[in-house]
């Protein structure tokens, strides 16, 4: 039994860390997989998922027989799930293959609305895909790019910078609700009450905040909310969840010949029905995570177990980041306040590659390099020297994946 917590009306909601991993194949192998914020290992009931949608026949979607059919009901499960999972509703999910090509979608519909002197902000804290494909489309319309900026000492965004940053040009804001390499969680409902104030539009990315907490979009005032199944037990497939009514208000490029009802209008070409039925089973995952003392709606289980999540992750990053930060050869990188279980950190004399590679050796998986939060390793004066390493705890890690992670970066002290 690893955590205990209580969560809305539930009765003792309980969080075994055990059972959970037990639910992985993958995690048979003897590594510590601490590189799930590139990408998590998934459990036996999305494989099957995946699986069965295969064995069971599947049709292109629309037409009049039963394998068709059951294409369609994938595609419907799939967004109710992902609309459960976020608190958004179903009509406004967009599913698409990653989070990186949604947002270039998004991105150039979104700009054929702007007029030059227009205005964007973007963040020096965002995984580059919610950056770049901002910044281009605003140098094709002519509008101007506003950056905020990462306190590097904390490795916080202050949310009071906005009110300089905003202004009635203000077309677009695009934050992240958690940096894939420090974990900040930066104040998002406080950064997009003021971009709505500026009567802006706010593109929340949620691939780095997702697996590590519940979420609700409202509470959030994300316009737009980028997910990666992945990145929480399921398939390569992304999501981006607006309100409906919103993204009526668009017109993306489409054939003539697809529909042009929302949300279908934003997705294009035939998609990955196997996959979206993994994505299903993944949210029906995550709403089991926190045991049989859960009940309720998905809804409610899943707000149940991911608050259950993150109190047991926090509790295990305490350790790591404590036991990093003990040692004098390890130089760690950010202090935010509200924090997702990710380390990021260099140990004196060794490149992050040769930190990665020892770690390997001993059956670790972490990440090294830059992660693509390139503004923010170019900010920290990393970017150049190979960044940093990465070690990032989902609810699958467990005590002796933190330990095995800690004796090994000990023996690297000079
Ligand atoms: C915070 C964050 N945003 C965006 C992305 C890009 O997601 P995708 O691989 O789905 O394009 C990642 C991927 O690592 C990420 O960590």
């Amino acid at each position: 039994m690893a955590a205990a917590g209580h969560a809305g009306s539930m009765d003792q909601v309980t969080f075994d860390v055990s059972r959970v991993r037990a639910a992985y194949p993958a995690l048979g192998d003897g590594y510590a997989y601490l590189d799930g914020a590139a990408g998590t290992q998934v459990p036996r009931t999305v494989i099957d998922a995946v699986a069965a949608a295969a064995r069971g026949g599947i049709g292109n979607a629309g037409g009049a027989f039963p394998a068709s059919h059951r294409a369609g009901a994938i595609v419907t499960s799939c967004r109710q799930a992902v609309a459960d999972l976020v608190g958004g509703r179903p009509a406004g999910v967009i599913v698409g293959p990653n989070m990186t090509t949604l947002t270039y979608r998004l991105a150039g519909t979104l700009a054929a609305t702007w007029k030059p002197g227009d205005e964007i902000v973007v963040s020096r804290l965002d995984h580059d895909a919610n950056v770049r494909p901002w910044i281009q489309a605003a140098a094709r319309a002519g509008v101007t790019v506003r950056w905020a900026e990462v306190d590097i000492a904390t490795g916080e965004l202050p949310a009071a910078q906005y009110d300089g940053l905003l202004s009635g040009r203000t077309r677009l804001v695009a934050v992240t609700a958690a940096s894939n390499i420090l974990g900040t969680r930066p104040d998002v409902a406080a950064i997009t009450a003021r971009a709505h104030a500026a009567g802006a539009l706010t593109y929340v990315d949620g691939v780095h905040a997702t697996p590590h907490g519940p979420i609700d979009v409202r509470a959030l005032g994300a316009d737009f909310y980028a997910t990666s199944a992945y990145k929480w037990s399921g398939p390569h497939i992304g999501a981006v969840i607006a309100d409906p009514d919103l993204l009526e208000t668009f017109r993306p490029d489409k054939l003539a010949s697809s529909p042009g009802t929302v949300p279908d209008r934003f997705e294009l070409g035939t998609p990955a029905y196997a996959d979206l039925a993994g994505v299903t089973a993944a949210v029906e995952h995550l709403a089991g995570l926190a045991g049989p003392g859960a009940d309720g709606d998905r809804r409610g289980r899943l707000l149940a177990s991911m608050t259950a999540v993150a109190e047991y992750e926090n509790g295990l990053f305490a350790v790591l980041l404590g036991g990093l930060e003990a040692m004098e050869h390890v130089t760690t990188y950010g202090k935010a306040a509200n924090r997702a279980a990710t380390a990021y950190f260099n140990v004196a004399g060794h490149t992050p590659a040769e930190v990665a590679a020892h770690l390997a050796d001993r059956k670790i998986n972490v990440w090294n390099g830059h992660n693509y939060a390139w503004e923010l390793t170019g900010a920290l004066g990393i970017r150049d020297s190979g960044g940093a390493v990465r070690a990032g705890l989902v609810h699958y890690n467990d005590r002796s994946d933190v330990e095995r992670l800690l004796a090994a970066v000990r023996e690297l002290a000079p």
